[in-house]
């Protein structure tokens, strides 16, 4: 049976990012597959400290001298058959959380050497899932894509595979807009993205999961 790891990058254990990584899941385990989802926020872990210890010829590479609480998911990655991999975009980039996860689980899989960049043990087939406020045209209004390209071309590099990608936008961010300062937001259409718009987007992250089983 193949394994599918999952991992949330929004400090919100149980909101958008979730939803749509669940959706994905769920389409994973449709198509066959089991499924593990870990929540960055309930870790303990920092980004890459720099130390260069999995570039030092002297040791195996592809590993990381960190030790903290996802080392032993870094080493269970290279186990799996799959990985989703969701972020809400934090002032148009990834969260700091999905960052410091990708700086340990990629520099260490990475080596300075144009003819074999990576030393990740396979090919693995992977999906990224973003959620964000902005709408297309906000998206491509503040470059979206070519401020998250980065992260797919490291994953090309490193995974060896072109991800599986999904932009779930307009989300809804809290369940109450007369709450908080919301101006900036045209509620009504915010509302409408969240009745007509985000079942489509957990049905296509659903389509991802079943694409990536069957990878
Ligand atoms: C610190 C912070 C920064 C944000 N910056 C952006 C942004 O630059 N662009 C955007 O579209 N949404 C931004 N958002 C909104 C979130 O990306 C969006 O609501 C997302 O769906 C939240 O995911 P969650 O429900 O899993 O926490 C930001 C939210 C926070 C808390």
């Amino acid at each position: 049976m193949k394994k599918i790891i999952a991992i949330n990058g929004s400090p919100r254990r149980h909101n958008n990012t979730y939803d749509i990584i669940r959706a994905c899941l769920d389409g994973c385990e449709e198509a066959g597959a089991e499924t593990k989802l870990y929540q960055l926020a309930d870790l303990k872990f920092s980004g890459c400290v720099s130390c260069f210890y999995c570039k030092n010829k002297a040791v195996p590479h592809g590993h990381c001298s960190v030790k903290d609480d996802i080392s032993p998911i870094l080493e269970e990655i290279k186990e799996c058959d799959g990985l989703v991999l969701g972020a809400p975009i934090y002032f148009m980039n990834i969260s700091s959380l999905m960052a410091a996860f990708l700086e340990r689980l990629y520099f260490s899989n990475y080596i300075y050497n144009f003819d074999t960049p990576t030393v990740f043990p396979k090919e693995l087939p992977s999906a990224f899932l973003y959620t964000m406020n902005l709408d297309e045209k906000g998206m491509e209004h503040f470059h979206i894509e070519s401020m998250l390209w980065p992260f797919q071309k490291f994953t090309k590099v490193i995974l060896g595979r072109q991800p599986e990608i999904l932009y779930a936008c307009d989300t809804w961010q809290y369940p109450d807009y007369d709450k908080f300062e919301s101006g900036m937001f045209d509620v009504e259409k915010k509302k409408d993205s969240r009745a007509n718009r985000w079942p489509k987007d957990l049905e296509k992250a659903k389509e991802v999961g079943r694409k990536l089983a069957a990878l």
